[in-house]
């Protein structure tokens, strides 16, 4: 299928999510900058398919995510969607509490969006031309057990959405957030409980690139678990905490 991009760069493209959108993009002849810390995962991607490019990275480094872009720039030319995708995630166990997993999440989930979007803005602002997309997650609408690390991060990538989008949409650069339920990827492979509306990740992908074509503030799925979800965050706490008593404390 033709795609409204010719250049994209994803990051967390070596697994999951973000290797499936690469994949698929780069199949339909999109020119896909791939980045994430696993050199190899990237090399092998590239090997199968010569639209794929790999440019290894650690988006909690600043200054290396700015050179990474201005490295891409400069080998494929100007990009027209940037997808930050890396992303982790680990339950927080309260026998086991301390500040370290919700400094790597923060680091990496957050901060690393930030620091893609730091290397991005000034050229997109300056050309008054490009997208730029993170995936947050739909445990960013509200607190859920076992997410007070990760589901704290993936709200303030929705906010930082919301409160850039208008701004930059002035500038001519458009912002989205992709929000998506439970995928099948190596990330959800740790959980133990039953995953509501799992999804797999070609489907995920799909949905994701559809979504960014269309243009939408937010891009979100499946759709019957984002609208119990919507409701569920309009649920007064009474409520809301009961629910989720009986629905995942149970377990
Ligand atoms: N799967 C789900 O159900 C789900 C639901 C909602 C939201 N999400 C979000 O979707 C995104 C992709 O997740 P996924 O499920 O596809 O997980 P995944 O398969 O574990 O992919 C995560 C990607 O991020 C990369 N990454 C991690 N830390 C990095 C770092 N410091 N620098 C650069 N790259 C880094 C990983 O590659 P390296 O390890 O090689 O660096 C990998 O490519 C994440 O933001 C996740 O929070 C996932």
């Amino acid at each position: 299928m033709a795609q409204p991009w010719r250049v994209v760069w994803i990051t967390g493209a070596s697994t999951g999510i973000g290797a499936e959108v690469a994949r698929q993009l780069a199949a339909d002849g999109v020119i896909v900058a791939i980045s994430a810390r696993s050199a190899e995962k990237l090399k092998a991607a590239a090997d199968a398919n010569s639209n794929l490019k790999p440019y290894p990275l650690d988006v909690t480094d600043a200054a290396a995510v700015t050179d990474c872009f201005a490295s891409i720039e400069r080998d494929l030319g100007p990009v027209d969607l940037v997808l930050a995708a890396a992303g982790t995630y680990s339950p927080v166990s309260l026998d086991d509490f301390s500040p370290a997993p919700f400094r790597t999440m923060y680091e990496i989930n957050f901060l690393g969006v930030v620091n893609v979007l730091t290397a991005v803005l000034p050229a997109f602002r300056q050309r008054r031309k490009g997208h730029i997309s993170w995936i947050a997650s739909v445990a960013g609408y509200r607190g859920l057990p076992k997410a007070a690390a990760y589901g704290p991060t993936k709200a303030a990538l929705i906010n930082l959405g919301e409160s850039l989008r208008p701004e930059l949409e002035a500038d001519g650069v458009a912002v989205s957030v992709v929000n998506p339920g439970f995928v099948k990827t190596p990330l959800t492979a740790q959980n133990d409980f039953e995953m509501p509306f799992l999804m797999e990740v070609d489907e995920a992908a799909r949905r994701t690139i559809a979504g960014l074509a269309s243009g939408r503030f937010e891009v979100a799925y499946p759709s019957r678990f984002v609208t119990i979800l919507k409701i569920a965050r309009l649920l007064p706490y009474r409520i809301y905490f009961a629910l989720i008593r009986s629905a995942v404390l149970k377990r």
